[in-house]
């Protein structure tokens, strides 16, 4: 099966769906987006990914007249269709399509888009390594929280960190605050508590930050504060770990080439990931 697109009312194979240029989305990023990942006909953290769409359409004052019943009706179906066993489910809501002006037409009908595509990632052994990291200031805008199709700090610092042999960027504000990373929440690991960075305007709040936050740590009696912390946290670090709806949770080895700890997965992070995929298996 090819990867499959689902474009305003129609699945079609992804290398054939188009878009009009006039589409707002293209034009200025003013779109709104969710990553969902799904293990056979299920979706992982389904409903936390459709509040989550919501909050951002209503933060953006894109109309959702239909659109939550139109994803419940299509997600399912685009699953059976591929029939992959894991996918990697893509759904994107643009404003709308209108000639280019900074000015939206209140009145245009936004345009659902979604791709269904097989997952790709060897995630047993990017566990067994762990991963390295580059840390970069946060060169991002001031509405991080909202889940928009404005990423161009996300793909400018993730290629950059690409381009040294990292898998991912840490982020860091002004006042060397770490925010997050580039698609991905940031765990810090300081004496069996996970401290991670507060929700707030800088960052997103991750589906599966929070289920590691909720559930995961509860689950194996892990302490856990959203409390703020420095880059130099991050070297002292007992373990540090990235959260994500592509790999739910990574342990991180290195950070800007220094080793953190000593080098290897640490043993609450790998917990972490055992009792996650645990849950959501059953
Ligand atoms: C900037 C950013 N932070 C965090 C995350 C992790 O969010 P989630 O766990 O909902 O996938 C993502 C996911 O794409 C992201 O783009």
């Amino acid at each position: 099966m090819t990867d499959l697109a689902y474009v305003n009312g129609q699945f079609l194979p992804a290398e054939n769906a188009v878009i009009s240029i006039n589409d707002r989305g293209l034009q200025f990023g003013d779109s709104v987006y969710e990553v969902v990942k799904a293990y056979g006909d299920k979706p992982v953290l389904m409903d936390e990914h459709i509040l989550r769409l919501e909050r951002s359409a209503h933060a953006l004052n894109i109309s959702l007249n239909g659109i939550i019943e139109e994803i419940d009706r299509i997600v399912p179906e685009g699953l059976q269709r591929t029939g992959f066993s894991q996918t990697i489910i893509y759904i994107q809501l643009t404003r709308g399509t209108q000639p280019r002006n900074l000015i939206f037409d209140k009145t245009i009908k936004p345009n659902l888009i979604a791709t269904f595509r097989p997952y790709g990632l060897d995630l047993a052994s990017m566990r067994s390594n762990g991963i390295k990291v580059s840390l970069y200031p946060d060169i991002r805008w001031a509405h991080c929280d909202l889940k928009t199709t404005n990423l161009l700090g996300n793909v400018l610092m993730k290629n950059k960190a690409n381009d040294e042999g990292c898998f991912e960027a840490i982020l860091f504000t002004e006042d060397g605050r770490v925010s997050e990373a580039c698609s991905s929440s940031v765990f810090v690991v300081k004496n069996g508590v996970l401290l991670t960075t507060p929700s707030s305007e800088n960052i997103l709040p991750g589906v599966n930050r929070k289920y590691v936050i909720d559930i995961v740590a509860p689950q194996l009696g892990i302490p856990v504060r959203e409390e703020h912390t420095f880059k130099d946290d991050l070297f002292t670090a007992d373990e540090v770990f990235l959260t994500s709806t592509t790999f739910l949770v990574m342990p991180v080895i290195e950070v800007a080439g220094q080793q953190i700890a000593n080098g290897k997965p640490g043993p609450i992070t790998m917990s972490l990931v055992e009792q996650f995929e645990k849950n959501i298996h059953n």
